[in-house]
């Protein structure tokens, strides 16, 4: 496989707006020892190219600094946490015959080599990521997919979003037959939620924006409840549409919607939260949660365990991402833009 020396990139050059954004053609990435070249045949967006490019994540001590999600960045950044690909080269001590695998990249850098690590960086943040022609990742990292029936673009839907979901199910111990609420249920993280949930045996009720109901019906959703009310009033209707307290809470919105729907769960029920895109700060009555026995679980995208079970749910084909919208590298801005307006329920794939 020939592989040219320059290549067309989406490369953040500091924090702001679109125009932070550069479509730049940069030097093509050498794989290290341990690390594969992978060809990106897809990639997809997520909210945190938007925080990152914003540098909306704030720091510990000082909530309005502008920092990536673990920190300030390094510029230039080439974005893109969502990769699926093919092995195009490998560095030393990788087995040559992986070139020519298709493989699932899992984005995750971690504080540890076993099954539990915790996360600590990303491609497309803390490392150049996958809105580009090559990426280079750990060996490890790249999952060889050659037997799923997904596509290469409904695979690029999968490493951030449903990871993120993946690894909200397990730490909140979502388990079959239970009821769950799912927020955000139309974007990423949300609807893979919502398909993971359900793949697992889970009643999911799904809190959406109006319009949405029949597409979160179809990914898995058991109730859709419309958001837009105030948050007593969503809080009945989530109660009325779960038939009852609720086992558990998976979250991206957080927001008034928390403290509103606390003791609509259940005694020793669990609260997972991974986005605060509804408002970070709430007013909380600890009260609600220490004398029912509710835990209020924080959650920051998956561990080598959580990825590798959704690696084989690709394999076997147990979930389908739901693609909203396709979009060339080249017009990555207007991908943005959509991406922003939410108007859609799924994934928004980038195309190399
Ligand atoms: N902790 C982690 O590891 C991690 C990883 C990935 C993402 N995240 C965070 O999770 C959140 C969701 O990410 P995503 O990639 O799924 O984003 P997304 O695709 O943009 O989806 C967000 C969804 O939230 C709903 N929403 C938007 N604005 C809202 C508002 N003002 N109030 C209530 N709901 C609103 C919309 O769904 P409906 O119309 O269906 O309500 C929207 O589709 C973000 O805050 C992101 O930073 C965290």
């Amino acid at each position: 496989m020939s592989i040219p020396d320059a290549m067309p990139a989406a490369v953040l050059t500091r924090h702001g707006g679109p125009e932070a954004l550069e479509l730049r053609s940069v030097p093509v990435p050498r794989p290290a020892a341990g690390e594969v070249l992978v060809r990106v045949t897809a990639a997809a967006m997520n909210n945190t190219d938007l925080w990152t490019r914003r540098g909306a994540y704030g720091l510990p001590g000082d909530p309005d600094a502008l920092a990536g999600w673990r920190g300030p960045i390094a510029f230039p950044r080439i974005q893109g946490g969502d990769i699926a690909g093919e092995i195009a080269a490998v560095g030393d001590g990788v087995d040559p015959a992986r070139v020519g695998r298709r493989v699932l990249v899992d984005p995750a850098f971690y504080d540890g080599e076993g099954p539990d690590a915790g996360p600590v960086g990303l491609l497309g943040s803390e490392a150049d990521g996958g809105f580009a022609r090559y990426v280079v990742c750990a060996d490890a990292r790249a999952h060889d997919v050659g037997a799923s029936p997904l596509t290469d673009e409904e695979l690029a839907c999968l490493p951030v979003a449903h990871g993120t979901a993946a690894g909200m199910l397990a730490r909140g111990r979502i388990a079959a037959g239970e009821t769950v609420l799912v927020t955000g249920a139309s974007g990423g993280v949300g609807l893979g939620a919502v398909q993971l949930a359900a793949a697992r045996g889970a009643r999911v009720v799904a809190l959406t924006a109006p319009g949405k109901e029949e597409a979160l019906r179809e990914a898995g959703a058991a109730e859709v409840v419309l958001r837009g009310a105030e948050p007593g009033a969503l809080a009945d209707a989530v109660a009325h549409a779960a038939g009852g307290p609720l086992d558990a809470v998976v979250d991206v919105v957080g927001g008034p919607l928390l403290p509103a729907l606390l003791d609509r769960i259940r005694d020793g029920g669990r609260w997972v939260i991974a986005g605060a895109i509804g408002g970070h700060a709430v007013d909380l009555d600890l009260r609600r949660l220490y004398l029912h026995n509710v835990a209020l679980v924080g959650s920051s995208m998956h561990t080598p365990a959580h990825f590798a079970e959704l690696v084989a749910d690709a394999l076997a084909g147990r979930i389908r991402p739901r693609i909203a919208g396709r979009y060339a590298l080249t017009d990555i801005h207007a991908g943005q833009d959509e991406f922003a307006r939410s108007a859609y329920v799924g994934k928004i794939v980038v195309i190399p």
